[in-house]
């Protein structure tokens, strides 16, 4: 038995995506000719209510290229603390795109407006850097695939379009924010300039991401993914999986996220076990154990991974799982009879 919780990553293409994938006309997207990613850019911006799309290698590539697209070096850009891009992308934002971070510390994942207000710099002074772009991440990874909620948003639309600045979405996993929150997803990302989809989380897709946005901002772009490399080829054989995500993987989110309250629910049962219901709104779960509990969070998680549950270890003592195509409801009861089991043993590796 293999049941891998460790991210919605791991899932490998579909039948249809493989077959899609084979069958794809492709073409030079140097030159402009490859149909199926221009009829995936087409699509997705549409979807994402935006003027233009870019196909981008990876969730990566696809903010770095919306920072070095809207900032200059020396720059300022304002983040949550705890966000993949301050976290998680190499300090790629400082290596490449020159730009320092102000950090600001969310209530999971959500940013205070008046937090965000203050963030800004207050003049043009030599002594600051200039501030240049408020970033916010939707669903918030580190927060448990939280969910930013539509009214902050707007709170923070207002205090960038007053500052004169721009604003990012890492929407890695907005579709899921989209399908849980019963909104087209262009209800979401309608309150920022740009926002990145990663297609290889729960939409399943084996490569890429998109960034969409207004057509100047995507043609300056198309500019920095050339020079980052990302400028393919024939992708449209990448581009054949993600059309197939956007057909047919967005509306079955919803049983990722029913299995994942059924993972937490039963989590919550487990003596030990400590975690909060109320911040599982999409596919992620995130607890640990109590320190005088029966089991430590590292032995669980070896202890279930010897018997065929996965899962990971995001910061010590903390334990994430993550729904995904992959995983049936039946696995769900099946993990949840190995955890059970598990923390009731004394694991030590
Ligand atoms: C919130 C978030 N943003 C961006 C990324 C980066 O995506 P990629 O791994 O495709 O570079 C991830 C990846 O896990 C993510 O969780």
């Amino acid at each position: 038995m293999r049941i891998d919780l460790r991210s919605d990553t791991v899932t490998k293409p579909t039948e249809a995506m493989r077959k899609a994938m084979y069958e794809a006309e492709v073409g030079d997207i140097n030159m402009f000719e490859d149909p199926t990613v221009l009829k995936l850019e087409e699509m997705a911006a549409e979807r994402l209510g935006k003027e233009a799309a870019i196909l981008v290698t990876s969730g990566t590539q696809g903010n770095q290229v919306a920072i070095l697209s809207q900032t200059g070096r020396g720059d300022e850009i304002i983040v949550e603390a705890s966000s993949h891009i301050v976290m998680l992308e190499g300090a790629a934002h400082a290596v490449l795109a020159g730009v320092q971070p102000r950090q600001v510390p969310g209530k999971r994942g959500v940013m205070n407006p008046d937090d965000v207000r203050a963030a800004i710099r207050p003049m043009i002074d030599p002594h600051y850097p200039k501030s240049a772009m408020i970033c916010v991440e939707n669903t918030h990874n580190f927060h448990g695939g939280v969910i930013v909620p539509n009214d902050n948003l707007a709170q923070l639309q207002e205090i960038a379009q007053e500052a004169g600045i721009r604003m990012h979405m890492d929407g890695a996993r907005v579709f899921n924010a989209a399908v849980a929150s019963g909104l087209p997803v262009s209800e979401i990302t309608k309150y920022v300039d740009t926002v990145q989809v990663c297609f290889t989380k729960g939409l399943g897709a084996p490569v890429g991401s998109i960034l969409a946005g207004d057509q100047e901002t995507i043609n300056t772009a198309r500019h920095w993914r050339k020079r980052l490399g990302g400028t393919m080829r024939q992708a449209g054989v990448v581009a054949a999986p993600m059309l197939i995500s956007l057909t047919e993987m967005v509306d079955r989110l919803a049983e990722d996220h029913a299995n994942a309250r059924l993972l937490a629910e039963g989590l919550a049962n487990i003596e030990g076990v400590e975690i909060n219901l109320d911040d599982i709104d999409t596919n992620m779960i995130y607890f640990s154990m109590k320190e005088d509990g029966p089991i430590t969070a590292r032995d669980l998680l070896i202890g279930c991974y010897h018997e065929g549950v996965m899962g990971g270890m995001m910061t010590p003592g903390q334990i994430r799982f993550v729904t995904h195509h992959e995983v049936t409801t039946d696995d769900i009861h099946k993990a949840l009879e190995v955890i059970n089991r598990v923390a009731k043993s004394k694991v030590t590796a």
